[in-house]
């Protein structure tokens, strides 16, 4: 969701860095599209029934929310797959930071956690952050809930208290994150994020540590237009300054120094002042990034009350397809040898263009139904879609919505993109998927078909 207004901000509450761009599990051996069957859809908050995830059982509750197919995906950690392209830009990101920001003693001054269990608190994914008790982003249909206190982080900002309070003032987390959404070539229930968290004490920030001239000119127009602006005020807008320049300096390596970026205000709750990076590629803007100066209060709880930070998350899969070529974020997924051997480089830092596998032709079905009177929504009927057709499904979309002018019942008609992506599918073979989408629908949501 890109957040380029605080009118849309308003409105949605939060921006969230995903696009592309927004996971042991029992390690899936299935081939693009292989029919999964309708009671891989998991029981909803049936009571007395536990969920098992990574070794540990959480008890169901009318939170939970979690899908077979979402569960499959927990424990395969792509960004920790060697030679996976999402692992490929972890490595030439963590190889920018070890280079070029060193400690005193030598020693890089970032430490990387890619190895973070997804299972958080809510306590962590949202109030460490103090998001609101009543903010929209903690939707039950916009998440994945193992019960009311546990969940799928939506964002590897779900650490960053736990890191701090731990004493650490300078890290990158790398990690699976989750969110309920529409299915198209760009999301993914599942998608990978790295975060990025600098402290800085006070008299480091003023001390001009890194490219002091730069910083010393910028403060000193600083000082010059706000004369009446507070040291706190001053220390704040060093470490804005030095947020970018760092973000800056990290895409410019990535993709090399032609990029043109730009910063667009934003919100969130636990930075202020917040922005988003964009990039120009091929001459549209793309959000690749949220950021932002922390939120004192958040960096006064953990315990570090005499610092001051900064806070980034860029979303991989968005920079591996800008990167990379990749047309559809399912690619990422792929076990085919001809998707995965395109990114066997001897050094990191070659450049891949992504040669497409053939596209085979798609096949189109409709589905309507009748809307049960309450409980209904339209992210259950995407997350059945993709639980039931896997990765046949290449999208989902609402094309007409009509309500009845004398029973006043909601009746909605989506269209499912079926497509495979290494064969021709037949008429015969979609139909007995979508038959089953539409039973499933049925049984599992209440609705009324119109078939
Ligand atoms: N967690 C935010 C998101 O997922 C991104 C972000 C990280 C923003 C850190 C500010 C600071 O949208």
């Amino acid at each position: 969701m890109i957040c380029s207004a605080l009118i849309r901000v308003a409105h949605e509450g939060l921006c969230l860095v995903r696009k592309a761009t927004h996971v042991c599990r029992f390690h899936q051996h299935r081939a693009w599209g292989s029919k999964p069957v309708a009671s891989e859809f998991a029981a909803r908050g049936a009571p007395g029934i536990v969920v098992e995830l990574l070794g540990k059982s959480y008890p169901q509750d009318d939170h939970t929310n979690l899908t077979q197919k979402v569960l499959s995906k927990v424990g395969r950690n792509l960004h920790n797959q060697e030679q996976h392209p999402l692992w490929l830009i972890k490595e030439r990101v963590k190889e920018h930071f070890y280079s070029h920001y060193v400690g005193r003693s030598g020693t890089p001054l970032f430490s990387v956690y890619d190895q973070l269990s997804p299972v958080v608190t809510t306590w962590q994914n949202f109030d460490s952050l103090l998001i609101p008790g009543d903010h929209p982003s903690r939707k039950k249909g916009d998440n994945y809930y193992l019960n009311r206190t546990h969940m799928l982080r939506a964002h590897t900002s779900a650490h960053q208290w736990d890191l701090l309070h731990a004493g650490l003032d300078a890290f990158l987390v790398v990690g699976d994150v989750y969110r309920r959404d529409q299915i198209d070539s760009q999301h993914y229930p599942v998608f990978h994020q790295l975060e990025g968290v600098r402290l800085f004490s006070k008299h480091e920030l003023f001390a001009g540590v890194k490219d002091g001239e730069s910083l010393q000119l910028f403060e000193q127009s600083f000082r010059s237009a706000h004369k009446q602006e507070t040291h706190t005020m001053e220390a704040m807008k060093l470490v804005e300054f030095d947020l970018k320049q760092v973000l800056t300096k990290l895409v410019s390596h990535l993709f090399g120094d032609e990029l043109e970026v730009r910063w667009v205000d934003c919100y969130f709750p636990f930075t202020h002042p917040s922005f988003e990076m964009e990039i120009n590629f091929h001459g549209e803007w793309l959000e690749v990034l949220g950021c932002g100066v922390m939120e004192q209060r958040l960096v006064n709880s953990a315990g570090a009350h005499d610092q001051i930070g900064w806070a980034f998350g860029l979303g991989l899969e968005r920079l591996a397809m800008i990167l990379y070529d990749i047309p559809d974020i399912r690619l990422f997924w792929s076990e085919d040898e001809r998707f995965l051997k395109q990114f066997h480089v001897s050094d990191i830092n070659q450049r891949v263009k992504f040669q497409p596998l053939s596209k085979y032709p798609a096949v189109l079905n409709d589905i309507s139904f009748w809307l049960p009177s309450e409980n209904y929504t339209e992210n259950d009927f995407y997350d059945l879609v993709r639980t039931i057709g896997g990765d046949l499904v290449e999208k989902v979309e609402l094309i007409d919505k009509f309500e009845h002018p004398k029973t006043h019942r909601t009746s909605h008609c989506y269209r499912i993109t079926y497509r495979h992506m290494e064969r021709t599918l037949s008429q015969k073979e979609v139909n007995s998927v979508h038959q089953a989408v539409q039973q499933a629908a049925v049984q599992l949501l209440g609705v009324e078909g119109r078939f």
